[in-house]
């Protein structure tokens, strides 16, 4: 009988295993109504070591949200926790436009996926699942997830509703495990992010993002989505994080006959 367990915990690791790490969402959370790719888009699948983990995620300051007790509570998190892991000052100094922040969340599995649930109350008749998940959250959502976990219609959100949010989040495969991963991070991409430049920002080698993702190197990468980054340690602030700048050219064109410029250090 306890034969049987061992060899049923073993099948179940092991299809769990051939299901792989975890596929790139690939821009699908544009598509609320196609529930086509709801296997991408609900959230990661349950395929880890734990059913519950410590995590972390990134979210980008903004005018609406620029401290970390404004962060904490949009996001569910300890506003003390995101203060110490970025280095603030105070839990309500302000906090420049586009800092990326580190952001611990509890990680658990809720039947198939992965989440993190948070309740967002909609202030303004505008907002849709897609605004909510998108806009508000960044990405960190999905239109899909979210109709699929409260029962109001698009078109019946009104001022004042609850909803559930349910943020993507994923704890270690065995894989990963037996490699040294404790953490995964759900990295919200923005314009202009590539996988090198993701990989710098965290100190991680480019082939674990992209084996994390399931993902080749000519991948492209779409704003707005979320990628899962593997980290060894506990992570610490983001050494400046100004996503890669702008192309545009200079805005003050060098003198003529600049001296020597090559030279400065
Ligand atoms: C897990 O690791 C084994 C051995 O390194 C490898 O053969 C297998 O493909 C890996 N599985 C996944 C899903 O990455
Ligand atoms: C998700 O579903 C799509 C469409 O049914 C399918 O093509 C894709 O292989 C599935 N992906 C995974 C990871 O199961
Ligand atoms: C996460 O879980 C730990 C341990 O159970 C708990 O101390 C902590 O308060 C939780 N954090 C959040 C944000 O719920
Ligand atoms: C964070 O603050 C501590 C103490 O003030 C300092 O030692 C450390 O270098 C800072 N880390 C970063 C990444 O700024
Ligand atoms: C998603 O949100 C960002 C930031 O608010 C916005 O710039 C972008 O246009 C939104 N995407 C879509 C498809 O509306
Ligand atoms: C999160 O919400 C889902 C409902 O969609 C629920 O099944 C699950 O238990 C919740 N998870 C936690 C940790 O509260
Ligand atoms: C939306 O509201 C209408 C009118 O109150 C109701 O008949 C309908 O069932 C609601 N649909 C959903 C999906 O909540």
């Amino acid at each position: 009988m306890s034969k049987l367990c061992v060899l049923l915990v073993l099948l179940v690791l092991q299809s769990r295993e051939i299901q792989g790490q975890q596929p790139y969402i690939n821009n699908h959370q544009l598509d609320c109504y196609n529930k086509a790719y709801n296997n991408l888009t609900s959230g990661f699948d349950c395929n880890g070591v734990q059913s519950s983990c410590q995590s972390y995620l990134t979210f980008r300051s903004n005018p609406l949200y620029n401290s970390a007790v404004e962060i904490g509570y949009l996001l569910g998190a300890k506003a003390t926790q995101i203060a110490s892991i970025n280095n603030l000052t105070s839990d309500v100094a302000t906090i420049p436009t586009d800092t990326v922040l580190v952001i611990p969340v509890n990680c658990s599995c809720s039947s198939l996926y992965y989440q993190y649930n948070v309740t967002y109350r909609l202030k303004d008749k505008t907002e849709t699942y897609f605004i909510v998940a998108n806009d508000t959250f960044q990405g960190l959502s999905t239109c899909q997830a979210m109709m699929s976990q409260n029962k109001v219609g698009d078109k019946n959100l009104s001022v004042g509703l609850d909803l559930l949010v349910p943020l993507r989040c994923a704890c270690p495969t065995s894989n990963q495990t037996a490699s040294g991963i404790k953490y995964l991070l759900t990295y919200m991409v923005t314009w202009g992010d590539t996988i090198s430049y993701i990989a710098d920002l965290f100190v991680v080698d480019q082939q674990t993002i992209l084996d994390a993702n399931q993902l080749s190197q000519d991948q492209t990468l779409y704003p707005f989505t979320t990628l899962l980054v593997p980290l060894n340690t506990t992570p610490t602030k983001i050494e400046h994080s100004q996503p890669s700048p702008p192309p545009a050219p200079a805005p003050q064109t060098p003198p003529a006959s600049s001296p020597d410029e090559s030279n400065s250090s």
